[in-house]
């Protein structure tokens, strides 16, 4: 079963390969999903400073019923955070909200702050490195198991590598069905640095699609399930966000196999361009 199913990180950390989303899933109800997760069998739970419901998750987490240890909780250093002292601060009022000793994993959650995503070719080497810095020394004091990035491209990885003492352990970026950055994901892999695929059902929006549909017919699977099984079958960590337990459920059911032939289909299927206006992806300029 998928949900027991770990990947081993570069500092041997096992990370389960699927987690759940909480991004828009409001604080006061945060506590609850994190329960009905956990119930279900999920241990690994994604957060961010940015989503505001730190708060919520921490309490699920503490309240759930299964020792802290066997849970995966990670959070993300909000993008505006580019100099150590604000970063390193960030960390302490993470734990603080949360009620935790520790986080399993913090990740730098943009390489730019959301404002200029799309719109400025700022790439924030210094601010990243001093961030970065900072995610170090948490790491090290052992107030985080495990540091990463997100939404980083080569370029930004390879200019952090240059000063880096720890080399990121995870990469979480946009990764669905119609939308793999093939090349990224090859480059990180290549390195040691696992790549988590945010949201593998498009922000809802590929449920639209009956091309894709089609194929999840075929299995005798539903797309959301299709399109997690996509991202774990490609060697990635799916973060699929719901805050209903049926769909925790039934998207933690993917122990079947997508042929390789569907797969290139499905990596090379025509790319969605818009999330719809109330997906909230407007924040990243509606252009990822
Ligand atoms: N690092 C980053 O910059 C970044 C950016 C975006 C997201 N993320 C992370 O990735 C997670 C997932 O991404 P996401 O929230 O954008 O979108 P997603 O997981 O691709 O899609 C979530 C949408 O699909 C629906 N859904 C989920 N399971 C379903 C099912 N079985 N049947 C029908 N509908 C279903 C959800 O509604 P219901 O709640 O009603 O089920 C919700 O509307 C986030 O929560 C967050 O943790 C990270």
């Amino acid at each position: 079963m998928v949900l027991n199913e770990t990947l081993t990180l570069s500092n041997g950390v096992k990370i389960p390969k699927l987690g759940l989303g909480t991004w828009f899933i409001d604080d006061d109800k945060a506590a609850d999903a994190v329960c009905a997760a956990v119930k279900c069998g999920y241990r690994l739970i994604d957060t961010a400073q940015a989503y505001g419901n730190e708060r919520g998750v921490g309490e699920g987490v503490r309240k759930c019923g299964i020792p802290r240890e066997k849970l995966f909780v990670a959070s993300k250093v909000a993008a505006e955070h580019k100099t150590y002292e604000s970063a390193a601060k960030s960390i302490e009022e993470t734990l603080e909200k949360m009620g935790l000793d520790y986080l399993d994993q913090m990740i730098i959650h943009s390489p730019q702050p959301w404002v200029e995503v799309n719109q400025s070719e700022n790439r924030y080497v210094e601010g990243n490195r001093a961030a970065w810095k900072a995610l170090e020394d948490a790491y090290k004091a052992g107030k985080i198991k495990e540091i990463g990035v997100s939404n980083f491209q080569i370029g930004d990885i390879e200019s952090l590598l240059e000063t880096a003492e720890i080399k990121p352990m995870v990469n979480q970026v946009l990764l669905h069905i119609s939308n793999t950055p093939t090349e990224l994901v090859e480059y990180c892999q290549k390195n040691d640095i696992a790549i988590e695929a945010y949201s593998p059902i498009a922000h809802g929006e590929i449920l639209n699609q009956p091309e894709i549909k089609e194929v999840a017919d075929k299995y005798g699977v539903s797309v959301p399930q299709l399109c997690i099984r996509y991202a774990i079958q490609l060697g990635t960590i799916a973060l699929p966000k719901t805050g209903n337990p049926e769909h925790m459920k039934t998207n933690s059911e993917v122990d079947f196999e997508i042929s390789e032939q569907d797969m290139e289909v499905l990596k090379n299927f025509k790319k969605i361009e818009s999330y719809g206006e109330s997906s909230g992806f407007p924040v990243y300029g509606g252009k990822l």
